[in-house]
């Protein structure tokens, strides 16, 4: 016995006896409005969705290449004692794009990380590794000091005290034209190894390097992790 065929349902609202129904219409007003409904909320949340991912994704993947900046003579920095300088790490934003920088002389019985080049000056960033506030320098004390949280760094820039997770970042360093210029900025894990540099609460000793990698635009230098 051959199987019985399946009835097709009509796909006129008409024929399948929907009150009100009008001739030719396939799709129901119920079922049009609830689409409709639907479509607008899709647009509405795209409409919120899609500049929050960009405002917040977007800054990861800029690549901010900045160059060489020229802060003083080479005779301008002692070996003994930081002097502030201003450079700008976001250009095109005006005073709030610039930042203040340590720079000291390199001292051999102080800095014992392998000499090259690109420190012979020692330039120190003033953004605490913490949430970012400044720290200031304190010569009398010869310690950073952060006013936030209380996180205080030696004259390397390493902690000694306070919730900062690793020691203040670095910046490459180096003579030109008679004048000592700064270039990228680095991070450093407490025994001052040099990596790509991170933001503020990233630590990297142990498994932080490896937790908080460096952002995809960052340019790593050689050496860099
Ligand atoms: S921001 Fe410096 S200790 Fe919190």
């Amino acid at each position: 016995m051959a199987p019985a065929r399946k009835q097709t349902k009509s796909k006129y609202t008409i024929d399948r006896g929907i009150p009100g129904a009008f001739e030719g219409e396939t799709v129901t007003r119920r079922r049009f409005m609830t689409g409709t409904v639907h479509g607008a909320g899709m647009l509405m949340t795209a409409g919120i969705v899609i500049p929050s991912v960009g405002f917040a994704l977007g800054p990861v993947f800029k690549n901010v290449t900045l160059g060489w900046q020229s802060v003083g003579y080479s005779d301008s920095f002692p070996d003994n004692n930081y002097v502030p300088v201003v450079i700008t790490i976001a250009p095109g934003i005006g005073e709030a794009g610039k930042s203040t920088v340590y720079v000291r002389r390199r001292d051999p019985a102080v800095d014992v990380e392998p000499e090259t080049e690109y420190n012979q000056w020692v330039a120190i960033s003033s953004r605490c590794t913490h949430l970012g506030c400044s720290v200031l320098w304190v010569p009398a004390a010869e310690h950073f000091i952060c006013p936030c949280h209380g996180s205080v760094f030696d004259v390397e820039g390493v902690r000694t005290a306070g919730p900062a997770p690793r020691p203040l970042d670095r910046f490459y360093t180096r003579l030109y034209g008679g004048t000592v210029q700064i270039g990228p900025r680095y991070s450093v894990n407490t025994e001052l190894r040099a990596f790509s540099p991170r933001d503020p609460g990233e630590p990297l000793d142990g498994l932080g390097q490896y937790a908080y990698p460096s952002r995809p635009s960052v340019r790593k230098l050689p050496g860099n992790v």
